[in-house]
């Protein structure tokens, strides 16, 4: 049976683990110049209603040292901008292609993608998730702290798609997780409930930044108006005062913590320029990582599809 990615509350800590060694394996090889042409022949469908850098360049250019191909399809410029079903779309595609990758608004969307398409999906983005990022956040702070179990991570801002992925990835990976959020924009209650189930020591969800960010080993923040978000700005800048990564937070955090931003960043808005540049040589291997963890999950699900 096909295999899709979905979000990590699916996946279990042994599936993300397997995940990670295999983006460390490919990494290895490209670094190294040794052929990874494990999926020639194969095409991704990339469908992007949402604007993007780093998912579309990564997933076309992963896809591409893996021996494939990967095609762009813009929500508005294809037949989905003019309201053709995602049911339909679904089963066209897996006529054409091996798999599809999608970024998009709502989670409804990509599941429905996925129970209709009969190769592997993989979910880009949406507004309830972001599955590709943490799985490359995840592998570059192994990458710098060699284990991620007992590490405290630390997320600062607004309750979007990428708390939401770095509460269930970090708790799946035995981390202990703070959440700092203005009261209003908490994340999502099925991400709480599950955080929840857990040991109660394992999860925290603040209100002030400085309870989350004491003693941690990585901090996380993120825009706080995300794509589709635009017009709330304005009120979000307000809501957010206070909730800036900056030098004074930093020091309350464990000597040696990293800063990870999934990027683009709002300097002087979540993220302060100094702590920013301070930190940017861990947020572009984060950024760099994105190629590899997805290479990895395009070759567990495609490979033999
Ligand atoms: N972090 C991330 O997903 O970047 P893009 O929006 O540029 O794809
Ligand atoms: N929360 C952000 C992440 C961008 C990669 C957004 O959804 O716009």
């Amino acid at each position: 049976m096909k295999k899709d990615l979905l979000k990590l509350l699916d996946l279990s800590r042994e599936e993300i683990t397997e995940i990670l060694n295999i983006a460390d394996q490919l990494k290895y090889e490209k670094k190294h110049g040794i052929a990874q042409k494990h999926l020639e022949g194969k095409t991704l469908a990339m469908i992007f209603e949402k604007n993007s850098t780093r998912t579309r360049v990564s997933f076309e250019a992963g896809m591409f040292q893996l021996g494939g191909h990967a095609l762009f399809l813009s929500g508005k410029e294809s037949q989905i901008g003019r309201g053709e079903p995602i049911q339909d779309t679904a089963r066209v595609l897996s006529r054409y292609c091996d798999g599809i990758m999608i970024r998009t608004f709502g989670q409804d969307e990509v599941e429905q993608l996925a129970q209709y398409a009969t190769v592997p999906v993989i979910n880009g983005l949406t507004d309830f998730c972001h599955p590709c990022q943490v799985l490359a956040d995840l592998l570059t702070v192994r990458e710098h702290k060699a284990v991620l179990e007992g590490l405290k991570l630390c997320y600062i801002g607004d309750g979007n798609n990428m708390a939401n992925s770095l509460i269930v990835g970090g708790l799946k990976m035995g981390m202990e997780v703070a959440a700092a959020c203005p009261e209003g924009y908490d994340p999502d209650p099925q991400v709480l409930a599950f955080a929840k189930s857990g040991p109660a020591h394992r999860f925290t969800l603040c209100r002030t930044p400085q309870e989350a960010a004491a003693g941690a080993d990585v901090v996380f923040t993120d825009v706080w108006a995300s794509m589709g978000q635009e017009e709330e700005k304005a009120v979000r800048e307000k809501a957010f005062q206070g909730f800036c990564v900056d030098a004074g937070l930093m020091a309350l955090a464990n000597p040696g913590c990293m800063v990870q931003h999934c990027l683009p960043a709002h300097r002087g808005e979540e993220i302060a320029a100094d702590v920013f540049e301070a930190h940017a040589q861990e947020i572009f291997d984060e950024a760099e990582n994105r190629l590899h963890a997805q290479k990895a999950v395009m070759y567990l699900l495609m490979k033999e599809n």
